[in-house]
């Protein structure tokens, strides 16, 4: 850290503190857009009208389906780049992966859980109405109910880690306004 301060005095080149990479940073933020829309249209088809209902089940499925291949891009991306050092404690650090490694899981196994228990349930996933996305599995009653449990239990989980890491941000941003979110955007 204090190396690149130096470089900043000297060269006004390098920024003060490290952010994440140009891929990082569009895959974060599309991931979370998708998932601030997903996660809300999911919960409304329980609520949703008969006649509008399927449309809920559409926009939500093919919008979380995006998440998945989204997700693999960014599982390669975080594989070839290194996300840059933090500056926290060894505990925060810790709290820190935890919670992203939390992320990166949930946000694989509710698009793999949830398109399994649609095709399970004898619906394949037509993609916007565009063209029937191929599945692995067909209609499969046995374990239907089972990939919707784990896909109910997974979207309660992703919640407390969206809330964890959103709680983090803003102890960051507010509390000691240091350069957290920056280094995301
Ligand atoms: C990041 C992606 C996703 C998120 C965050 C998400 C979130 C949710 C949430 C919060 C619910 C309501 C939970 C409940 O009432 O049981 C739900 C239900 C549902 N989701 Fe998703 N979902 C995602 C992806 C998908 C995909 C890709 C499909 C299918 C292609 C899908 C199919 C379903 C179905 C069929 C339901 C109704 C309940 C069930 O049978 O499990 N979801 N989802
Ligand atoms: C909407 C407001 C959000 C803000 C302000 C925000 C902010 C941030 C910040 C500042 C970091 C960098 C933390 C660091 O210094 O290492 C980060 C990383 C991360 N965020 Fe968010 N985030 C938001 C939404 C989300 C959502 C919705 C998700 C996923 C559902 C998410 C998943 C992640 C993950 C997995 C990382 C780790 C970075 C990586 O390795 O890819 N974030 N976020």
């Amino acid at each position: 850290m204090a190396d690149m301060r130096a470089l900043d005095v000297e060269t006004h080149s390098i920024p003060f503190f490290q952010r994440y990479g140009s891929a990082a940073r569009m895959l974060h933020w599309s991931v979370a857009c998708l998932v601030l829309i997903t996660w809300p249209l999911g919960m409304m088809i329980g609520f949703a009208k008969k006649d509008v209902v399927s449309a809920f089940y559409l926009l939500h499925e093919s919008f979380g389906f995006m998440v998945l291949w989204l997700m693999l891009l960014r599982v390669g991306n975080r594989w070839l780049t290194k996300p840059p050092q933090h500056s926290g404690s060894r505990p925060e650090k810790f709290a820190a992966s935890v919670v992203h490694g939390g992320l990166y899981l949930a946000l694989i196994i509710m698009p793999v859980s949830g398109f399994l228990a649609t095709n399970a349930h004898g619906f394949p996933l037509k993609w916007f109405g565009l063209f029937e996305v191929w599945s692995p599995i067909g209609k499969t009653p046995d374990i239907a109910w089972t990939l919707s449990a784990i896909h109910t239990w997974s979207a309660w989980i992703l919640l407390t880690l969206l809330a964890l890491h959103l709680g983090a941000v803003l102890m960051h941003h507010v509390v000691r306004k240091d350069e957290t979110l920056y280094r995301i955007l």
